[in-house]
Protein backbone atom coordinates (compact mmCIF):
# COMPACT_ATOMS: atom_id res chain seq x y z
CA UNK A 1 0.00 0.00 0.00
CA UNK A 2 2.64 2.70 1.37
CA UNK A 3 4.40 1.65 -1.71
CA UNK A 4 1.79 2.61 -4.37
CA UNK A 5 1.02 5.85 -2.32
CA UNK A 6 4.58 6.61 -2.95
CA UNK A 7 4.16 5.90 -6.77
CA UNK A 8 0.67 7.97 -6.88
CA UNK A 9 2.25 10.99 -5.59
CA UNK A 10 5.61 11.31 -7.57
CA UNK A 11 3.27 10.85 -10.70
CA UNK A 12 1.16 13.40 -9.94
CA UNK A 13 4.26 15.80 -8.63
CA UNK A 14 5.74 15.14 -12.09
CA UNK A 15 1.99 15.78 -13.64
CA UNK A 16 1.74 18.95 -11.75
CA UNK A 17 5.36 20.64 -12.88
CA UNK A 18 5.04 19.74 -16.53
CA UNK A 19 1.43 21.12 -16.66
CA UNK A 20 0.71 23.66 -14.55
CA UNK A 21 1.09 25.42 -11.39
CA UNK A 22 -1.99 24.83 -9.82
CA UNK A 23 -3.62 20.99 -8.98
CA UNK A 24 -6.27 20.37 -11.19
CA UNK A 25 -8.76 17.30 -10.08
CA UNK A 26 -6.53 15.08 -12.15
CA UNK A 27 -3.57 15.37 -9.98
CA UNK A 28 -5.76 15.75 -6.72
CA UNK A 29 -7.07 12.02 -7.97
CA UNK A 30 -3.62 10.83 -8.51
CA UNK A 31 -2.17 11.90 -5.51
CA UNK A 32 -4.94 10.98 -2.76
CA UNK A 33 -7.12 8.60 -4.55
CA UNK A 34 -5.62 6.74 -6.98
CA UNK A 35 -3.92 4.17 -4.86
CA UNK A 36 -7.13 2.94 -3.62
CA UNK A 37 -8.95 3.38 -6.83
CA UNK A 38 -6.84 2.60 -9.49
CA UNK A 39 -8.88 3.48 -13.32
CA UNK A 40 -11.68 4.29 -10.84
CA UNK A 41 -11.97 0.80 -9.43
CA UNK A 42 -11.71 -0.23 -6.08
CA UNK A 43 -9.30 -2.68 -4.71
CA UNK A 44 -10.70 -2.91 -1.42
CA UNK A 45 -14.46 -3.53 -2.13
CA UNK A 46 -14.70 -4.39 -5.61
CA UNK A 47 -18.47 -3.47 -5.99
CA UNK A 48 -18.03 0.37 -5.14
CA UNK A 49 -15.91 1.15 -7.89
CA UNK A 50 -16.37 4.85 -8.96
CA UNK A 51 -17.56 3.86 -12.34
CA UNK A 52 -20.93 5.75 -12.90
CA UNK A 53 -23.70 2.52 -12.74
CA UNK A 54 -21.70 1.89 -8.66
CA UNK A 55 -22.20 5.62 -8.12
CA UNK A 56 -25.50 6.04 -9.15
CA UNK A 57 -27.00 2.48 -6.97
CA UNK A 58 -24.88 4.67 -4.09
CA UNK A 59 -26.68 7.98 -5.09
CA UNK A 60 -23.20 9.28 -5.50
CA UNK A 61 -23.62 10.41 -8.97
CA UNK A 62 -22.77 13.99 -8.44
CA UNK A 63 -20.73 16.87 -7.23
CA UNK A 64 -21.98 17.55 -3.92
CA UNK A 65 -22.98 14.19 -2.68
CA UNK A 66 -19.10 12.86 -3.57
CA UNK A 67 -17.73 16.16 -1.89
CA UNK A 68 -19.92 14.52 1.27
CA UNK A 69 -18.92 11.21 0.75
CA UNK A 70 -15.04 12.34 0.74
CA UNK A 71 -15.71 14.09 4.13
CA UNK A 72 -17.19 10.91 5.99
CA UNK A 73 -16.54 7.97 3.86
CA UNK A 74 -17.60 4.36 4.27
CA UNK A 75 -15.31 1.94 6.46
CA UNK A 76 -11.16 1.22 4.87
CA UNK A 77 -11.04 4.51 3.35
CA UNK A 78 -9.35 7.48 4.15
CA UNK A 79 -11.51 10.15 5.40
CA UNK A 80 -10.51 13.68 3.94
CA UNK A 81 -11.84 16.56 6.13
CA UNK A 82 -11.87 20.18 4.68
CA UNK A 83 -7.92 20.48 6.16
CA UNK A 84 -7.13 17.61 4.08
CA UNK A 85 -9.09 18.17 1.08
CA UNK A 86 -10.35 22.14 1.06
CA UNK A 87 -13.97 21.94 -0.89
CA UNK A 88 -12.67 23.84 -4.15
CA UNK A 89 -9.89 20.34 -4.34
CA UNK A 90 -13.11 17.86 -3.11
CA UNK A 91 -15.00 19.70 -6.40
CA UNK A 92 -12.17 19.24 -8.73
CA UNK A 93 -12.04 15.79 -7.77
CA UNK A 94 -15.36 15.01 -8.06
CA UNK A 95 -15.91 16.65 -11.50
CA UNK A 96 -13.09 14.76 -12.31
CA UNK A 97 -14.53 10.96 -11.09
CA UNK A 98 -17.81 12.17 -13.18
CA UNK A 99 -16.56 13.05 -16.62
CA UNK A 100 -13.79 10.37 -16.25
CA UNK A 101 -15.05 6.76 -15.05
CA UNK A 102 -17.88 6.19 -17.07
C1 LIG B 1 -7.07 3.70 1.66
C2 LIG B 1 -7.82 3.42 0.45
C3 LIG B 1 -8.70 4.53 -0.12
C4 LIG B 1 -8.35 5.79 -0.51
C5 LIG B 1 -7.00 6.47 -0.39
C6 LIG B 1 -9.53 6.38 -1.10
N1 LIG B 1 -10.58 5.49 -1.05
FE1 LIG B 1 -12.44 5.79 -1.76
N2 LIG B 1 -13.04 3.96 -1.03
C7 LIG B 1 -12.21 3.07 -0.37
C8 LIG B 1 -13.03 1.96 0.13
C9 LIG B 1 -12.51 0.77 0.93
C10 LIG B 1 -14.35 2.22 -0.27
C11 LIG B 1 -15.61 1.38 0.05
C12 LIG B 1 -16.15 1.76 1.41
C13 LIG B 1 -17.41 1.01 1.77
O1 LIG B 1 -17.34 -0.20 1.92
O2 LIG B 1 -18.48 1.63 1.89
C14 LIG B 1 -14.31 3.48 -1.02
C15 LIG B 1 -15.41 4.04 -1.63
C16 LIG B 1 -15.39 5.23 -2.32
C17 LIG B 1 -16.55 5.80 -2.98
C18 LIG B 1 -17.94 5.17 -3.05
C19 LIG B 1 -18.03 4.35 -4.33
C20 LIG B 1 -19.36 3.66 -4.52
O3 LIG B 1 -19.59 3.14 -5.65
O4 LIG B 1 -20.17 3.59 -3.59
C21 LIG B 1 -16.16 7.00 -3.49
C22 LIG B 1 -17.01 7.97 -4.27
C23 LIG B 1 -14.76 7.16 -3.17
N3 LIG B 1 -14.32 6.06 -2.47
C24 LIG B 1 -14.00 8.26 -3.55
C25 LIG B 1 -12.68 8.46 -3.17
C26 LIG B 1 -11.94 9.66 -3.45
C27 LIG B 1 -12.49 10.84 -4.22
C28 LIG B 1 -10.71 9.51 -2.90
C29 LIG B 1 -9.56 10.50 -2.90
C30 LIG B 1 -9.86 11.87 -2.45
C31 LIG B 1 -10.67 8.19 -2.28
N4 LIG B 1 -11.88 7.59 -2.46
C32 LIG B 1 -9.58 7.65 -1.63
C33 LIG B 1 -10.86 3.21 -0.20
C34 LIG B 1 -10.12 4.35 -0.45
Amino acid sequence: MKRFTTAAVTLAASTLFAATAFASGEDIFKAKCMACHPDGGNIMKKEKTLKGKDLAANKLNNTKALVKYMRNPGPGMTRFDAKALPDKDAKAVAEYILKTFK
